[in-house]
């Protein structure tokens, strides 16, 4: 438990409460209340999901996309306008206690049913994202085909959720998702003037790092992230925690600031809150009473967007049955840092299960190689950055509105220099990318890169983590 002085918590909410009062008093005046209809926002309403991962251990990450899609769905939106990515391998999973069904809290009913399965499986790509974005058809690899074909008019809610890492944000196939292409598409898709305002949503770890020093303020877009440039991001109703998911379950249903923001839309009228009033809800609530398993909500991008309603983006129902008491939410709640929920989950189930011995064996062979794997990513990180940089420049974090890197080629090359001797660097290992962009900002050069890693790592037998396999992330 993290303690926190109890009067100062309920401060906090009447702060909040207040916020509240006079944030609903001012848009309420202005465009949305009386006078919704306003002419700007007469286009069509599109969303694109994406759950960024696959594997049972990550289960809450589809989870919270098929929420997501529950809520739009609700709202209004129509399936032809909201574009799903899911690897789409939970639902029928052998070890999914309730086959058909994916639920995304402890109490929570089946959100799987309606999904769109638009882009499933090894389909779930990055180039896939940007072609459906941009809505290029013909760029496209498999799945439905189905694109965000927007007009000037029209608005964009994106919503992503994943592993992360400075700069990078996961794909459960390679590569991964690299800031600087991401916010590419992003100008792309405003020079072509087919969206009137879009906002993005963004849970991983060092999401800030995405869109800090990067996004610029005139495109229109307004992003929140689940974390600052450089920490973890947490999942939660994870396995012998508060509270805990159904006792069958043997994985976390969903991630904090992720049920945060569902959890709110869920249950307010979307028509009268402002983004602006979720955004600060989610925050108080993902700071998780200000212990250091929480993380900081951001904002980037065009901040002005804030003020109007989530309705806006998400669309609204206006007899929702589902009613919570407003002081749950911000309970101090259980979670477990993104990077080691796997982990703790496969641990879970190992020390409950009463399955085969063989099964049993498996699974811990399994958690030991993984161990092993991550100890020798951050061991080779480790004599790498010490030898090419020098111990002053270990875990040096560039802030202040700056991006990550000045050459995002540089750093794919490093990441994929990297990769080649040591072995590819995984959902946990994302979280070095700052060690390769400290390399590319102190002028480091590729060679320098792959003989240092070569030193660290040529004894080092890669099995299947080998890139030539799984492919490379950069
Ligand atoms: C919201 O932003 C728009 C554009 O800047 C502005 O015209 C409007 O007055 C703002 N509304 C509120 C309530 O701040
Ligand atoms: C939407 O609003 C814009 C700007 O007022 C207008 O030019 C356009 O014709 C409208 N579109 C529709 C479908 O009403
Ligand atoms: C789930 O429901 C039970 C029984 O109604 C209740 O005691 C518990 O607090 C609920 N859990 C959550 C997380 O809402
Ligand atoms: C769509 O993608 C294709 C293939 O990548 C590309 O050649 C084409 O220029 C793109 N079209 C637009 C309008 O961006
Ligand atoms: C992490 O980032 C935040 C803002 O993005 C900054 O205030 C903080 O000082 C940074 N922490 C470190 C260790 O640099
Ligand atoms: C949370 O932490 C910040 C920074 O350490 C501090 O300024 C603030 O008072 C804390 N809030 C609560 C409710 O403890
Ligand atoms: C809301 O309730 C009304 C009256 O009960 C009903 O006609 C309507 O279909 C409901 N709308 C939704 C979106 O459930």
């Amino acid at each position: 438990m993290h303690s926190i002085p109890m009067a100062s918590f309920k401060f906090l909410l009447l702060l909040l409460t207040l916020l509240t009062v006079q944030l609903s008093e001012a848009t309420g005046r202005s465009l949305f209340s009386s006078n919704y209809d306003f002419p700007f926002f007469n286009g069509t309403q599109w969303a694109v999901l994406v759950a960024g991962s696959s594997g049972y251990f990550n289960y809450r990450h589809q989870a919270d996309i098929c929420h997501a899609y529950q809520i739009l769905k609700r709202g209004g939106l129509k399936d032809e306008n909201i574009i799903v990515f899911m690897y789409d391998d939970i639902v029928n999973n052998k070890m999914n206690p309730r086959p058909g069904v994916i639920i995304n809290s402890p109490n929570g009913s089946d959100v799987y049913a309606g999904v769109p399965k638009d882009y499933t499986g090894e389909y779930v790509t990055a180039a896939n994202f940007y072609a459906v974005l941009l809505g290029n058809a013909s760029a496209l690899t498999g799945g439905s085909g189905k694109v965000v074909a927007s007009g000037p008019f029209d608005t964009v809610f994106v919503y992503y959720a994943d592993h992360g890492g400075p700069g990078i944000l996961g794909m459960p196939n390679m590569p991964y998702i690299y800031a600087n292409d991401f916010i590419q598409v992003l100008k792309t898709k405003h020079a072509m003037a087919t969206y009137s305002e879009m906002v993005i949503y963004v849970e991983a770890c060092e999401s800030g790092s995405i869109f800090e020093g990067l996004i610029p303020e005139d495109l229109n877009i307004y992003v929140t992230t689940a974390s600052n440039a450089n920490e973890s991001s947490w999942g939660t109703y994870c396995p012998g925690m508060t509270p805990p998911p159904p006792q069958e379950y043997d994985t976390c249903l969903g991630d904090l600031y992720s049920v945060s923001w569902m959890e709110d839309s869920d249950v307010e009228d979307l028509k009268t809150e402002t983004l602006e009033v979720q955004y600060l809800k989610v925050k108080l609530r993902t700071l998780n009473h200000n212990s250091t398993e929480g993380s900081h909500v951001m904002q980037y991008g065009t901040q002005r967007i804030s003020n109007e309603t989530v309705s806006v983006y998400q669309g609204s129902c206006p007899n929702s049955s589902l009613t919570v008491n407003p002081s749950q939410l911000f309970d101090s709640i259980g979670v477990v840092d993104q990077r080691e929920a796997d982990l703790y989950s496969m641990w879970h189930t190992y020390q409950k299960s009463t399955g085969e011995p063989q099964e049993k064996e498996e699974l811990l062979k399994n958690i030991k190689e993984i161990t092993a794997h991550r100890a020798h990513l951050d061991s080779s990180v480790i004599a790498i950055n010490s030898q090419l940089l020098g111990d002053l420049q270990h875990g040096s974090v560039r802030g202040g509105g700056w991006a990550l890197v000045d050459d995002w080629d540089c750093l794919k090359s490093m990441v994929r220099t990297f990769e080649t001797h040591c072995g590819s660097l995984t959902q946990y290992g994302m979280k070095h990318t700052r060690t390769f962009a400290n390399a590319c900002n102190n002028g480091v050069s590729k060679e320098a890169m792959d003989e240092a890693a070569q030193a660290a790592c040529s004894s080092y037998n890669m099995g299947h983590w080998d890139p030539a396999i799984v492919g490379y992330s950069a």
